[in-house]
């Protein structure tokens, strides 16, 4: 079933933001205030390029990381070897004692990260690793496994991605539920939402059947400039696509930075996870990912004044 078409058990509604017709539980007498109203929030192209982006995402994450672990420097500019400065390094030395330290160099900063960069614990041993093995795929030292896997996913989703904005852009899905309101272009507006999110404000009714700005602003930002990003300077570090499209390299200033960009975007995605997980869990996870499952989605009745 699409969004915005009827529903014979009734239960229609469509695009988050026209919240369009729903049906509450509650049949039992005109007075009686609703229990609940369900929704229809998701389309099905939404929620099926949604679950592949998250497999893909986090597939291209563990192995990017089994990559940067083969030479665990980044720098900026066309290139970068092991006598180079690097920008960002996570590496092992030894401490006076001669035990193993693992020591993140970012910038001028020199921190100690034994036990999660630069020098880990595996098979029981405290061993040189830029990310320790619960962090990389496959766990143990595999370039080759780490690059197929990387390189497979990547496809994937890019592919999943474009399906994505093919739907978004023709079905209205992005101008109707994406894209701001004028109001919510102001200043004013934008605050309050900022002060909504640091209270913890958790949405009901009407309100919670339409993402709010800052979440749009989120998902615009991921949709159109990291996840583009992440393949536009994937693409930039591939020598073959760098022959067919010499100007990536120009664009980004070169291999080495499009590898530190890639590197940055990448943890830019980790930390729109993290906080878009913990808004899921703050405003109702069975609810919200049952929606993005099923595709339907309860609407919390509104409080009592
Ligand atoms: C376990 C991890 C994740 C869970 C449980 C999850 C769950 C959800 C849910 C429930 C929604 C709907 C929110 C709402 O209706 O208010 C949503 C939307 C969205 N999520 Fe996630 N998500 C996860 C990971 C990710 C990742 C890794 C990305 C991107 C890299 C992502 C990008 C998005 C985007 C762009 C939307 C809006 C989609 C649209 O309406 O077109 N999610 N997610």
């Amino acid at each position: 079933m699409r969004p915005g078409q009827s529903h014979p058990r009734a239960e229609s509604s469509m695009s988050i933001a026209e919240g369009a017709a729903a049906t509450t539980d509650d049949q039992e007498g005109a007075a009686a205030p609703p229990k609940s109203e369900r929704i229809y929030r998701h389309a099905a192209t939404t929620r099926a390029t949604h679950w592949i982006n998250l497999v893909c995402v986090t597939v291209l994450l563990l192995s990017g990381l089994q990559i940067f672990n083969a030479h665990p420097r980044l720098y900026w500019g066309q290139y970068g070897a092991n006598s180079d400065q690097a920008l960002i390094a996570m590496e092992a030395t030894q401490d006076r004692q001669g035990r193993l330290v693992g020591i993140t160099t970012i910038g001028p900063a020199r921190l100690a990260t034994t036990g999660l960069l630069g020098a880990s614990v595996q098979d029981g041993h405290l061993v040189p690793r830029a990310f320790p093995v619960w962090l990389t795929l496959p766990s143990t030292r595999d370039l080759a496994t780490g690059r197929n896997l990387h390189f497979f996913f990547a496809w994937i989703l890019a592919i999943n991605g474009l399906a994505y904005l093919v739907f978004a852009y023709f079905s209205g899905h992005l101008r109707r539920d994406l894209y701001l309101r004028p109001e919510e272009k102001h200043l004013r507006h934008l605050l309050a939402d900022v002060w909504a999110h640091v209270k913890l404000h958790v949405p009901r009714g009407e309100e919670s059947k339409r993402y709010n700005t800052l979440q749009k602003i989120a998902y615009l930002s991921v949709i159109f400039g990291l996840l583009p990003l992440m393949v536009l300077t994937g693409m930039t570090m591939s020598p073959g696509m760098d022959a067919a499209f010499p100007f990536l390299l120009d664009v980004f200033g070169g291999r080495q930075s499009a590898r530190t960009i890639h590197f940055i975007v990448a943890w830019s995605l980790v930390l729109f996870a993290a906080v878009h997980l913990f808004e899921i869990f703050l405003v109702g996870a069975f609810n919200e990912i049952r929606a993005m499952i099923t595709g339907w989605y309860e609407v919390k009745p509104e409080k009592k004044a």
